[in-house]
């Protein structure tokens, strides 16, 4: 199975995506590593666990990371509500699965214990990483690959006219990993709204307490989502890239020279792509640009029914 390291910011979307790598039994979950970002560390420690106790997984370790993006502000989420997780049953979570070495050093030391095997799905801002590649100057010829949920190619952006939250959040961390030499496959915004799942697909699934514990935390996702961004049912972005993972011959790729904005008054984490005829480019990283959308919900109801 593939190894791998979750890195994620512990939202509706990170959670889903969290239940997929696990119920698709392809993947040999190595951590979960947590960063700041849809909502605070702690809630974000905190979904993480909410998710692994829902599924009784009890062996994936949980670890702790950047409380903050690099340089800027933390900006949390709004369609996650104040807990990161609205409409979750958080009251009862105990951090059973946290461990005492933090996100950064958890990478570090698994990536040197498996070189070229270990593959980091990044679900959040980019801060951890790109504080572990700072950290440990060899890690970047290391690891496997980074499949990377964010940016925004040819669709406007969620977080402003041109960025993706991701990116936006901590747009120094997404220039120092689009910038380094690891293998990199990056799903945007562009792939991720053409999967828009209502709430009455999510009600054919069958009537189990998992199931019930689902759609307890998606209707406020779509309520918020519908709010804020006008749009008519779940958006599911990371459970697109898990779903890359599982199933990578779903999706199209394209590689692109991308360069990030980091200090742009209007245009902060801004995918900036060269696309002048007259210069070379020299791609750094392979983009989704489509994503066969019945399979995926195919697989995806067909995961989460089975549990
Ligand atoms: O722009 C979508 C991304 O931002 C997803 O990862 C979502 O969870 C939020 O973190
Ligand atoms: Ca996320």
């Amino acid at each position: 199975m593939k190894k791998i390291i979750i890195d994620t910011d512990g939202g509706h979307d990170d959670i889903l995506a969290l239940y997929l790598s696990i119920l698709s039994k392809k993947l040999d979950i190595l951590g979960v590593t947590c960063v700041a970002g849809n909502s605070k560390l702690q809630n974000v420690e905190r979904n993480c666990q909410y998710a692994l106790t829902q599924l009784n997984c009890y062996d994936t370790p949980i670890f702790s990371g950047a409380d903050k993006p690099l340089s800027k502000k933390l900006t949390t989420a709004v369609v996650h509500g104040q807990s990161g997780l609205e409409g979750a049953e958080l009251s009862q979570v105990k951090l059973l699965n946290l461990q005492k070495a933090s996100a950064v050093d958890f990478i570090i030391d698994t990536v040197n214990q498996y070189p070229h095997e270990v593959t980091i799905l990044t679900l959040g801002p980019l801060t951890n990483i790109a504080l572990a590649l700072n950290k440990d100057p060899q890690l970047a010829s290391k690891v496997n690959e980074i499949v990377i949920m964010g940016g925004a190619i040819n669709v406007p952006g969620n977080q402003n006219r041109v960025a993706e939250y991701n990116f936006y959040v901590d747009p120094d961390a997404a220039s120092i990993v689009l910038g380094s030499k690891v293998d990199k496959v990056l799903i945007p915004l562009d792939p991720c709204n053409e999967v828009i799942i209502s709430e009455s697909e999510f009600f054919r699934l069958p009537n189990t307490l998992f199931v019930k514990s689902i759609i307890d935390m998606i209707k406020p996702f779509i309520r918020n989502i519908k709010s804020h961004l006008d749009v008519n049912g779940a958006l599911v972005y990371d459970a697109i890239a898990a779903y890359y993972l599982i199933c990578s011959n779903q999706f199209k790729l394209s590689p692109m020279d991308i360069l990030i904005e980091t200090d742009g008054v209007l245009t902060r984490g801004m995918c900036v792509i060269e696309k002048r005829n007259e210069i070379d480019k020299i791609p750094n990283i392979l983009v989704a640009v489509d994503v066969n959308v019945n399979s995926f919900k195919n697989d995806f109801f067909r995961m989460l029914a089975h549990y």
